[in-house]
């Protein structure tokens, strides 16, 4: 019987983690499986449980399962324990490690696939929500020139900001006003509603990447607005699901797939 994984979430019929992960599998020559589960809203655990008790050897966890897996893991990686939040579980007799794959995914897609160095660089990081949560570590080990963090809470960014010994900085959208980044990239939720985060004009400095970590629709209100404010460039979160799910593979088998032609593949199939 071939090593068994999983995505656990609510819902998670779309999720495109499946095929990504049998490419990878076939690009390696692993032999495992890869199915969707999905659990329900109060049964996370006893969905998780079930798994190992039948062989599984790790999950992935989306929406909204991902301070319960942080909460379920009995060993944390330290970026799991940053973002407070996990996105990949691995079994590993009685114990349950838990790690966090979100960030290091958008670290490498801007790297590796859109071929931006995030160091010297002036980030905008929009939202303070659990997305947001997941990637600031990672941004911040890749020594941009600095890190600002825009939220529509203030209370929640700066609770946040603090929690950083001061290593970001909080501004309200409107003390955007004048001020320019490099990369500005949108961690908020507000593309799943069709909304447009409050950002004042000008805050794309010449040559910038605007980045929403939202995919598989059409361009968002903020990519949109990117454009008719000069953004140089536009990307959306599919390189980072991708990304992602590499850092999950490595964990998982040690191995490190290729993710350009995964990457191509999945883009021409929802064009
Ligand atoms: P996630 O785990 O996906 O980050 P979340 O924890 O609910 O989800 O956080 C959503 C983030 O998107 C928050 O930062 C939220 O701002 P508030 O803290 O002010 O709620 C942000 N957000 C959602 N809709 C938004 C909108 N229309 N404009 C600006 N920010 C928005």
């Amino acid at each position: 019987m071939p090593d068994q994984y999983a995505v656990i979430g609510n819902p998670v019929a779309h999720s495109k983690s499946p095929q990504i992960h049998a490419e990878f599998a076939r690009q390696t020559g692993q032999e495992l499986t890869y199915e969707r589960l999905l659990a329900p809203t109060d049964h996370f655990k006893a969905t998780v449980e079930t798994f190992i008790a039948r062989g599984g050897l790790g999950v992935n966890v989306t929406l909204p399962f991902k301070g319960e897996a942080f909460d379920l893991a009995t060993r944390l990686s330290e970026r799991a324990r940053a973002a407070q939040a996990v996105n990949t579980l691995k079994f590993e007799g009685n114990t349950i490690f838990g790690d966090n794959t979100d960030g290091a995914g958008l670290v490498n897609d801007l790297a590796h696939n859109l071929g931006r160095a995030i160091a010297g660089q002036r980030v905008l990081l929009l939202g303070a929500g659990g997305a947001a949560r997941g990637v600031i570590k990672p941004l911040l080990e890749q020594q941009p020139a600095y890190l600002t963090l825009a939220n529509r809470t203030p209370g929640k960014a700066r609770d946040l900001a603090q929690s950083l010994d001061g290593r970001v900085e909080f501004v309200s959208y409107a003390a955007l006003t004048g001020m320019q980044f490099d990369i500005v990239i949108n961690a908020t939720s507000a593309s799943l509603t069709g909304a447009l985060p409050p950002l004042p004009p000008g805050v794309f400095a010449h040559g910038a990447l605007a980045y929403d970590m939202m995919y598989g629709m059409r361009e968002t209100p903020f990519l949109a607005f990117a454009r008719s404010d000069g953004a140089a460039a536009l990307a959306d979160g599919l390189g980072m699901l991708v990304e992602q799910a590499a850092e999950s593979f490595l964990i998982w088998r040690g191995l490190r797939p290729d993710t350009a032609l995964v990457l191509k593949r999945l883009r021409q199939a929802i064009a």
